[in-house]
């Protein structure tokens, strides 16, 4: 019998889903920063910091940026780790890495870039300090596959985290809701003209793991010490696992 997942509140078979979110992806590339900034009113600039800065991710580190898409998270790891560190970023979809790559090359950061599947890894086992992925875990198909292969190329004491919208705080549903479902997709189609990837990104929100789910997958992957910390009246959530 065919598998089947979810993409948004539709029901598809697995193999259908990365070829629809690899539609998504390519249709709001090259709108994609700036739709960020307007959605979350710049409150993304200051999730992905604090991301970075709860990484623990020092000088001389190595860091895998996935689903990395425009390179904000790369950006700042190259901050932290320096010139003797090492950052890829990686992403699935080729209009989002090359938006990345080029970002960071006029900026004149040295990254090394990679375009793959969070899912089958080409990277050696025990390599990387900290893996991270924002935004990303919520369209992959097999995030059970994909957490296991983060801890694979973790070496031990190295860190995942993994930054995702997540389950809002109760008294702001129904405004948070009607922000979804109404506005977000108007902005889309005004911005990016496409509502239908922003009816889609509020749709994949809904069907994400809460926070206490998603620490339960970590572990279940192998994370130890798994935590989260709750941003924006939960509208976002970190969690950070680490590998023994
Ligand atoms: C919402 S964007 C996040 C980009 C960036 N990390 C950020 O926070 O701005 C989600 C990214 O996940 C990527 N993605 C989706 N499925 C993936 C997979 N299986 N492996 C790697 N990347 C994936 C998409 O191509 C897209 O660039």
């Amino acid at each position: 019998m065919t598998k089947t997942t979810h993409f948004g509140f539709n029901t598809v078979a697995e193999a259908e889903k990365a070829r629809k979110v690899a539609g998504v992806f390519d249709s709001v590339a090259e709108r994609y920063n700036l739709m960020n900034d307007v959605m979350s009113a710049g409150m993304h600039r200051l999730w992905k910091r604090f991301a970075v800065e709860t990484s623990g991710v020092k000088k001389g580190d190595r860091v895998l940026d996935i689903a990395g898409g425009t390179a904000d998270l790369s950006a700042l790891f190259l901050e932290q780790v320096g010139s003797n560190g090492e950052v890829w970023l990686t992403d699935i979809n080729n209009a989002m890495l090359t938006i990345g790559r080029d970002r960071l090359l006029d900026e004149g950061a040295a990254v090394s870039v990679a375009q793959c599947d969070a899912e089958k890894l080409p990277f050696p086992s025990n390599y990387f300090d900290c893996v991270s992925v924002a935004f990303g875990l919520r369209n992959m198909t097999h995030k059970d596959v994909a957490l296991k292969e983060m801890l694979r190329v973790l070496r031990p004491g190295g860190r995942v985290i993994v930054l995702e919208f997540s389950k809002v705080w109760k008294p702001l549903q129904s405004f948070y809701d009607l922000y979804s479902f109404k506005v977000l997709p108007a902005m889309g189609g005004l911005i990016a003209r496409d509502p239908d990837s922003y009816r889609y990104l509020a749709e994949s929100i809904r069907v994400h793991p809460s926070q206490e789910e998603l620490k339960q997958l970590m572990q279940n992957a192998g994370f130890e010490r798994v935590e989260y910390f709750n941003l924006s009246a939960s509208v976002v959530a970190l969690h950070r696992g680490y590998k023994f």
